[in-house]
């Protein structure tokens, strides 16, 4: 069930990606495909699909939310292009493919996350992309803005490469996630209900506790799965973490706790979504596909 929707809204989302990356003139055409390359290429899109899942779970149509959907996409995948960079993780694969500085080259790859950065900024802002009354689309902009940035993901980023053979107890863990994942998981659901147009401060209450939860439990399982799965059904390196003595919820607390946790914060998410009825079923869905996925 959870595939299905998965395909019918990756295929809504990289439909509207797959338009942006056209250069407009020849002398970028180079910059481009390094940004075209970094975007399609076949991630899972959880982040546009909780955005899509959280605009439906309060009665919003999908169309409405494309642009947020296109917005939080392309802010990740910035994200993963200077994540490998060899300044920080120094990773060669992702998405089963070189990544963006080994198919291109490094001052290219900084550029193209650049540019993406940019360009989530640019869709968001523009009402044709992002059909919302002008006070929605500047809530969405300082929203994603501030999960993107220093407060956030970034804040995170840095964290996380400031933790290299440390290590953290629980708490500073939580704290590296919550900024360097969660942040932006949180601002999808965010997005995707400010976007059904019925946003009102239960519903995002309600929808807040959910995506805390489950932006938490993205990054153990990310965690775990280095650990247990493989190079070819990640496409990205396994045992990455561990060879660059990375702090993640494994090494403090071992396989079997990390797991218990990753379930109970999937039980914590469902939770908060008790007073949703319905049409909630998605953003569940999502929450149990989270911590069982298998890259
Ligand atoms: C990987 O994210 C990086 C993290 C924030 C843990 P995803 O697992 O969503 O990667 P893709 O987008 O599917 O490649
Ligand atoms: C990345 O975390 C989080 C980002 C903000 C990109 P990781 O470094 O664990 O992500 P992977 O495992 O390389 O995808
Ligand atoms: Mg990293
Ligand atoms: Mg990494
Ligand atoms: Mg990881």
């Amino acid at each position: 069930m959870i595939a299905a929707y998965q395909a019918r809204c990756q295929t809504r989302v990289d439909t509207a990606l797959d338009n942006l990356f056209d250069a407009p003139r020849a002398e970028l055409a180079r910059l481009y495909q390094a940004m075209r390359y970094s975007v399609v290429n076949g991630g899972k899109r959880v982040r546009p699909l909780l955005v899509y899942a959280a605009c439906e779970a309060l009665g919003g149509h999908a169309e409405r939310a494309d642009g947020a959907a296109c917005a939080v996409e392309l802010i990740h995948a910035y994200s993963l292009v200077h994540d490998d960079l060899p300044s920080m993780d120094d990773d060669d694969l992702r998405r089963g493919q070189p990544t963006t500085h080994k198919a291109f080259d490094e001052a290219c790859a900084i550029l193209a996350g650049d540019g993406l950065q940019s360009l989530a900024f640019e869709v968001l802002a523009d009402a044709r992309r992002n059909p919302q009354d002008a006070e929605t689309r500047l809530r969405m902009l300082q929203r994603l803005a501030q999960a993107a940035g220093p407060a956030g993901m970034v804040g995170g980023q840095a964290i996380d490469l400031g933790s290299i053979g440390l290590k953290l107890d629980q708490a500073a863990l939580e704290v590296m996630h919550r900024h360097k994942t969660g942040a932006l998981i949180e601002a999808s659901v965010a997005l995707g209900a400010l976007a059904s147009g019925n946003a009102d401060a239960d519903n995002l209450a309600a929808l807040q506790g959910y995506a805390q939860a489950v932006g938490l439990a993205f990054q153990v399982q990310d965690d775990i799965l280095d650990v247990e799965s493989d190079t070819a059904t990640l496409g990205k390196r396994q045992g990455a973490d561990i060879a660059r003595d990375k702090p993640t919820y494994p090494a403090l607390l071992g396989l079997d706790r990390a797991k218990a946790y990753a379930l109970e914060l999937r039980d914590q998410a469902l939770q908060a979504l008790h007073r949703l009825g319905p049409d909630a079923e998605p953003l569940r869905n999502l929450a149990r596909y989270i911590v069982e996925r298998r890259h």
